[in-house]
């Protein structure tokens, strides 16, 4: 097969800007060059566009992120001419402007087939308020939740936590709606901590969702294809702390555990893969996404959420989950390319 350009789209505007470099650094070294071209195009903190010599140079010269760097990108000729010469896009910015549906929705418009979630899909699953609600609907278990505005938390900050005393109970997450790497998320013990964990989600997006704490192990499963979407072996993570915070997700000191696959029963594992197949297609997803779980100790298993841009360096959860499903890492991103064109052409047709 002939050799094809992907545009690896890397770094972005969100906090989680330093490990989309990561993840697109092992990415772009594993797609297989027998058959991929890669053309990395770096978009920097502030949104602006780097060219692919920009990107390389900078990656080149061990950057972390992209800071000062790049063109607002309705002037950033280089890098979109770059983008027009690929045959497929390869998003791997997570939060804003990167998983949200908002590149997608800018790769719509300019026509070009791209991985992952399509512009619906990336929204909901950006958005914990409205993943939920449509999980509910559709009589996957979650958490009981609230919604809680901030303007209606400013209004009447004592409706708010009196409404969490009676509805939710403690301890109790509160969450920005959109975030991401447990940025802004906080555990609640008690109606003390909720001023604090309110300005800490509030810091990151005017809607917060307030959930009860659910007791159990934390248990993820990687979903992949279009219309007949597959489900991998399940994963455990072990937290080395409280709950799988930013630094346990992150730190080099970091002692967080995967336990692959997860030390479950078999009837526990299967109800995680049919539910993320359920989840997967409520939510309209495309291309991958890995799909997150709480398992109680009587083998419930409760919807957390769905990450349509997961973590993508060699040793993440997800190409973790599909090495050991017998999917190593350099087929699993040509398979990812390829339905990315599929979808493409199947919706060309209509
Ligand atoms: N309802 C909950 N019960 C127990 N732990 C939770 C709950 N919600 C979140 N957590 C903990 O916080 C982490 C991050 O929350 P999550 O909703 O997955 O946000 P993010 O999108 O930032 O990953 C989870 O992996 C888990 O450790
Ligand atoms: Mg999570």
């Amino acid at each position: 097969m002939a050799r094809q350009r992907v545009a690896v789209l890397l770094g972005g505007r969100s906090g989680e800007h330093e490990v989309s470099v990561v993840s697109a650094r092992s990415v772009m070294a594993a797609l297989d060059p027998e058959r991929w071209e890669v053309v990395p195009i770096g978009i920097a903190k502030s949104g602006a566009w780097l060219s692919p010599g920009e990107t390389r140079a900078e990656l080149e010269a061990g950057a972390r992120a992209f800071e000062g760097s790049g063109t607002p990108v309705l002037r950033a000729n280089e890098a979109l001419e770059a983008l027009d010469s690929c045959a497929v896009a390869f998003p791997l910015i997570h939060g804003t402007n990167g998983e949200d549906g908002t590149l997608q929705g800018f790769l719509e418009i300019a026509g070009k087939p791209y991985a992952g979630a399509g512009v619906a899909a990336s929204a909901i699953g950006m958005d914990k308020a409205l993943m939920k609600a449509l999980f509910r609907e559709a009589g996957i278990p979650v958490a009981r939740y609230s919604v809680i505005r901030s303007w209606e938390y400013t209004l009447a900050q004592n409706d708010s936590m009196g409404l969490i005393d009676t509805a939710i109970g403690y301890p109790c997450f509160v969450k920005p709606a959109n975030g991401g790497s447990s940025v802004g998320i906080t555990k609640a013990r008690s109606r003390e901590d909720l001023p604090g964990a309110f300005a800490a989600a509030f810091a990151y997006d005017d809607k917060a969702v307030v959930e009860q704490a659910v007791i159990g192990r934390e248990v993820e499963c990687s979903v992949l294809g279009n219309e007949h979407p597959e489900a991998s072996v399940a994963g455990e993570i072990v937290p080395d702390r409280e709950f799988y915070d930013y630094d346990s997700k992150y730190a080099s000191g970091s002692a967080t555990e995967l336990r692959i696959p997860a030390p479950i029963t078999e009837s526990a594992a299967k109800d995680i893969r049919d539910l993320a197949l359920r989840m997967y297609r409520v939510m309209g997803c495309e291309g991958y996404a890995r799909v997150d779980f709480f398992l109680t100790s009587g083998d419930r298993v409760v919807a957390n959420e769905v990450n349509t841009i997961p973590g993508f360096t060699s040793i993440s959860m997800y190409p973790k989950l599909w090495e050991a499903s017998g999917l190593s890492y350099t087929p699993l991103l040509t398979r990812i390319l390829e339905l990315a064109f599929e979808r493409h052409e199947r919706r060309a047709r209509r």
